[in-house]
């Protein structure tokens, strides 16, 4: 990234096939812009890639304003979204204030938030503040238990109406982009065309404006059983480090680890001065 993108950049480039990826941390948020990334996002999906959780749910504020604030000291020059963990944008008053935590303290540029119609008047205030707004359909992880769990939304037609129908509320409050997850490929197809404003698609088909991924998946540094269908693995970075994780802890045991080349050697006088009281 030459400069930094802003909102309207963005915006602008709906139908270019924008690379988003989450970044928790200084060295990732590095990698990240340095391999070409457009967008990062701290996700709060945080909860479940880097501190155990088994959902987005336990995430609180200060977490999230923890991790955002490395991932923009180690990327100060990339377009950086912060989400708003669960409840933490329950009501309009609770929404701005945290919202207005995100770029005051954390330096982030744009905040991405959860829900439907039914944050509209939410997303309408914090547009009107000044804060960009990215909205979020389809599994929406917050409240995954009441949408039967981490599986395909939108699948029938009332679903797939009322997919069309948040889109729209989202954009008409103000969003300038919306995550798609977990959506039929062609019904995300049908939401993009009919949106002005960028969708950015994970496990959404290759129709979106963009793409998402949450970095511990693509680089394979989570479980290996977790597979979902949409998730391209572009590397087995956990094997190569159990991998030299486990050399490390052999050399140290057969005391091949530190060798002369990893030492620190001393002038001999020196040593011998300090021996000799
Ligand atoms: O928290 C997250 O990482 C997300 C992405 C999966 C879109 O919301």
């Amino acid at each position: 990234m030459d400069r930094k993108l802003t909102v309207l950049d963005l915006k602008g480039r709906k139908g270019a096939r924008l690379v988003m990826l989450t970044a928790y941390d200084a060295p990732t948020a590095r990698l990240a812009v340095a391999a070409g990334v457009d967008v990062l996002l701290v996700g709060d999906s945080l909860g479940m890639a880097v501190l155990g959780y088994d959902s987005t749910v336990p995430v609180t504020m200060e977490d999230m304003l923890h991790h955002a604030k490395a991932a923009r000291r180690g990327a100060p020059g990339a377009f950086i979204i912060a989400d708003m963990p669960f409840l933490s944008f329950a009501t309009v008053e609770r929404a701005l204030d945290n919202a207005a935590r995100f770029l005051k303290e954390a330096g982030a540029d744009a905040v991405k938030l959860e829900g439907g119609v039914e944050v509209a008047p939410v997303v309408e205030a914090l547009v009107r503040a000044g804060i960009p707004v990215m909205g979020h359909l389809g599994l929406t992880p917050q409240t995954a238990s009441a949408l039967g769990g981490f599986k395909l939304q939108a699948r029938d037609e009332d679903g797939g109406r009322k997919l069309l129908a948040d889109a729209r509320a989202l954009e008409q409050a103000g969003c300038w982009s919306i995550v798609l997850e977990l959506v039929p490929a062609p019904l995300a197809k049908l939401v993009t065309s009919r949106a002005g404003i960028p969708t950015i698609g994970i496990g959404a088909g290759p129709d979106c404006d963009g793409q998402v991924l949450v970095y511990h998946d693509l680089v394979g540094i989570t479980a290996p059983e977790f597979r979902p269908k949409f998730l391209k693995r572009y590397a087995e970075a956990g094997e190569a480090m159990r991998a030299a994780i486990a050399q490390y802890a052999a050399e140290v045991r057969a005391g091949r680890y530190p060798d002369e080349a990893h030492s620190f050697g001393m002038n001999a006088d020196v040593l011998r001065r300090i021996e000799s009281g």
